[in-house]
């Protein structure tokens, strides 16, 4: 029989949750999606967990992601959350609202990577790749082999008097009114700054965007080959289910 865990995938707009099948990568049962109460202060986001997981019945581990970064169970920080997550400890705040529970808690984007490695792309698991996800900010996950590199936060890179998210992300697209020519001009901008750093084997591309990539993938003139997440709005959750299963404790 499978092996089915729970991920829960907090994001600015809603706080989403599902069984997970650890053997497939599919959801088992539907996704349970709550809107993320505003302001988003960890106890009102610990709330909404709770009723997620009373709402599917789960009574087991759980993973959970942030977009902030993660380290040793505290958050760091809290570029598109509420400024409460900022050296939280998540251990203390989970096991007041989920006593007796194993928690795992991770950054976003880190999660969708592991996703991606363990039921995405094939070329994911080899060589240096790094991940980015396009939503309000711009996460990252750094790869090599398949091993993850944490908390690299690639989206605040300082960027043209600003920061790399603030350029490029796909929330800038629509506040900005951008088309795909020129919003994929900044993304091939920010690749070809993030190669001349890191020199990556492959970039994958993530976040609700890449459901349209046939829009600006082949736009992008960067020279390292970039594919679309095949997970899609599913990596977050699996990404959170995988990192608890495994006992990753970023
Ligand atoms: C945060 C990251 C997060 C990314 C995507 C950024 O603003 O700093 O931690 O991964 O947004 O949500």
């Amino acid at each position: 029989m499978s092996k089915i865990g729970f991920g829960i995938d907090v994001g600015g707009s809603g706080i989403k949750g599902a069984r997970v099948d650890l053997e497939t990568g599919e959801f088992v049962g539907d996704r349970i999606k709550i809107l993320t109460p505003k302001p988003a202060t960890t106890d009102a986001v610990a709330e909404t967990i709770v009723a997620i997981l009373d709402q599917a019945e789960w009574d087991g581990p759980v993973g959970i992601t942030l977009p902030s970064v993660v380290k040793n169970q505290h958050a760091h920080t809290a570029a598109n959350i509420d400024p409460s997550w900022v050296n939280t400890d998540l251990t203390e705040l989970f096991s007041r609202y989920l006593p007796e529970r194993r928690i795992h808690v991770l950054n976003d984007a880190d999660a969708a990577g592991l996703a991606e490695v363990k039921f995405g792309h094939p070329d994911a698991s080899y060589g240096s790749v790094i991940m980015l996800t396009f939503g309000t900010g711009i996460g990252s996950a750094f790869l090599q082999d398949g091993v993850l590199f944490p908390n690299t936060e690639l989206g605040h890179l300082a960027f043209k008097d600003s920061e790399v998210e603030k350029y490029a992300s796909s929330a800038v697209k629509d506040n900005e009114e951008l088309s795909y020519t020129q919003w994929a001009k900044r993304v091939s901008k920010v690749l070809t700054e993030f190669e001349r750093l890191f020199w990556p084997s492959l970039f994958i591309a993530g976040g609700g965007i890449s459901r349209k990539s046939e829009k600006w993938i082949p736009k992008l003139t960067s020279t390292t080959p970039v594919v679309a997440a095949e997970l899609r709005n599913r990596a977050g959750i699996v990404g959170a289910a995988m990192a608890v299963e495994q006992g990753l404790l970023p």
